[in-house]
């Protein structure tokens, strides 16, 4: 049953038969990244005790400073996942902390696709999509228009994540601007969004990142933190990017 096969066994069968132009996937390991952004206390970590398949994952913390005004990544970044035109799957497990404080709701983003527009005048790192909570519920979004007059769809209350158990997120997006792309996302096997026939990226050519780990936005969008748990911890496993998976279905993933 297609729907047992993880991500990565997905991606030995599907991924290589295809015209795979970029392809990659991590077990969650701190190597094989190009880079990795942990601010402030933020750390980045492999570890052995806490895995969804196979012997490691990455365990991403933050931790609130109240005298800090900068923000809260903890992530690992994959260079040149997308670029407009292209079409694309992308997934990871995370696991949230089992005492995750979910109430009062705050935003934690959990991944992004995001790239660097300083040269343009107009914004620096601007991520398109993102993937984030909003206390037990499943956000994402697209970004349209240009980096100097930017629109944000947002896809709010997709679903309710638990805490302390390991959650399967894949996306498929067909990044367009000329109002013909797609944006789909799965929830442990279970399709929460479509969107057809929409704009699902800004006008411009450059190559977008793929970043999964926890980036605890509320905390510096909000000017605080809300709630009493300073200290965060998401662990993520079996982190994957893919152009063309053949003629598997993620309907049946
Ligand atoms: C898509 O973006 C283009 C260029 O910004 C715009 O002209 C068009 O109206 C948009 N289409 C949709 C369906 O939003």
């Amino acid at each position: 049953m297609i729907l047992k096969l993880s991500w990565a066994t997905a991606i030995l069968i599907f991924g290589l038969s295809a015209q795979a132009t970029q392809i990659f996937s991590n077990t969650g390991t701190t190597s094989g990244w190009d880079s990795i952004n942990h601010e402030h206390k933020g750390t980045v970590v492999q570890v052995t005790n806490v895995v969804d398949q196979g012997s490691t994952a990455l365990k991403m913390t933050q931790t609130y400073d109240s005298s800090y005004s900068g923000r809260y990544h903890s992530e690992v970044v994959k260079n040149n996942v997308y670029k407009r035109g292209d079409t694309g799957f992308y997934g990871f497990a995370f696991r949230l902390q089992e005492n995750w404080q979910f109430s009062p709701a705050q935003s934690y983003n959990i991944a992004q696709f995001i790239a660097d527009f300083s040269d343009t005048g107009c914004d620096d790192y601007m991520p398109s999509s993102m993937v984030w909570l909003v206390g037990n519920q499943l956000y994402s979004r697209v970004k349209q228009g240009t980096i100097c007059a930017q629109k944000t769809q947002t896809f709010s209350n997709l679903a309710t994540v638990s805490a302390g158990v390991w959650h399967k997120i894949v996306i498929q997006a067909s990044w367009k601007t000329d109002g013909t792309g797609y944006y789909k996302m799965w929830l442990d096997g279970n399709k929460v969004l479509e969107q057809d026939d929409i704009n699902t990226t800004i006008e411009d050519d450059r190559a977008f990142q793929f970043r999964v780990g926890l980036y605890a936005n509320g905390w510096h969008d909000d000017g605080g933190m809300k709630g009493t748990q300073g200290t965060r911890q998401i662990w993520y496993d079996e982190i994957a990017a893919g152009t063309t998976f053949a003629d598997a279905d993620p309907d049946q993933w």
